[in-house]
């Protein structure tokens, strides 16, 4: 089943648990919480105090996506903090590094995921797929929400999709970045199950009807 996971970059942040409530009563899956560290993009967002917080408010499941220089520093903190899955950058590390912090995520028993910048091949996700839960394509240079969804991804999700399927894995496939009611049946063609969105949803006036748009259902 598709699994829609709005980014909460793109809320009120000042209203941060009226906002996720919001979009559990509207239909979505998991709540997106994107953490820039202003090294390994040139922006900062927000991190473990407010992730802390956010558990207390909701029981939804909480998808971390680090967007932080050595993730290994703070994969057990996030866990910690009440993160259900970790997902770190493949290029933020050396890969003993990114393997010592998948350790760490596993063994607070939490979800692990990988991610994938644009100008990184499908094949930098190889030698994690065996091991971790999910796998996440980046549709957008990371750093910022409400650019511009870049179609030429398509093909790196399908290739993984292809992978996942011949090895018989049960990973899931998310995409992340201008993922909107037009570009969603484009991710869900080529494979992807869990569709990121920002602004799509948060910046809709019904965040229900919009949910129910990116499913594709009328
Ligand atoms: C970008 C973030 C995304 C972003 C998506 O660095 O990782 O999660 O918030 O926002 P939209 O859907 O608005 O592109
Ligand atoms: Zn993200």
């Amino acid at each position: 089943m598709l699994k829609i996971a709005p980014s909460i970059l793109a809320a009120d942040l000042a209203r941060l648990g009226a906002e996720v409530e919001d979009i559990r009563a509207a239909g979505a899956d998991y709540v997106h919480f994107d953490v820039m560290d202003g090294q390994f993009v040139p922006n900062i967002s927000m991190g473990i105090p407010v992730l802390k917080s956010l558990r207390r408010a909701t029981d939804m499941f909480l998808d971390a996506h680090l967007m932080v220089d050595r993730p290994v520093r703070y994969a057990e903190q996030f866990c910690k903090a009440g993160a259900d899955l970790v997902n770190v950058h493949v290029e933020a590390d050396e890969p003993g590094q990114i393997q010592a912090a998948l350790d760490r995520i596993r063994s607070c028993g939490k979800k692990t995921g990988i991610t994938l910048k644009p100008r990184t091949p499908a094949e930098a996700a190889l030698p994690w797929l065996e091991q971790v839960d999910l796998i996440l394509v980046m549709t957008v240079e990371p750093g910022f929400g409400g650019q511009r969804f870049m179609a030429d991804m398509l093909p790196k999700l399908r290739t993984i999709r292809s992978w996942i399927r011949e090895r018989g894995l049960s990973c899931e496939l998310e995409v992340d970045g201008g993922v909107d009611a037009e570009t969603a049946p484009l991710c869900v063609a080529a494979g992807a199950d869990v569709l990121v969105a920002g602004r799509a949803v948060f910046g809709a006036a019904d965040r229900s009807a919009a949910i129910r748009a990116i499913r594709g259902i009328e």
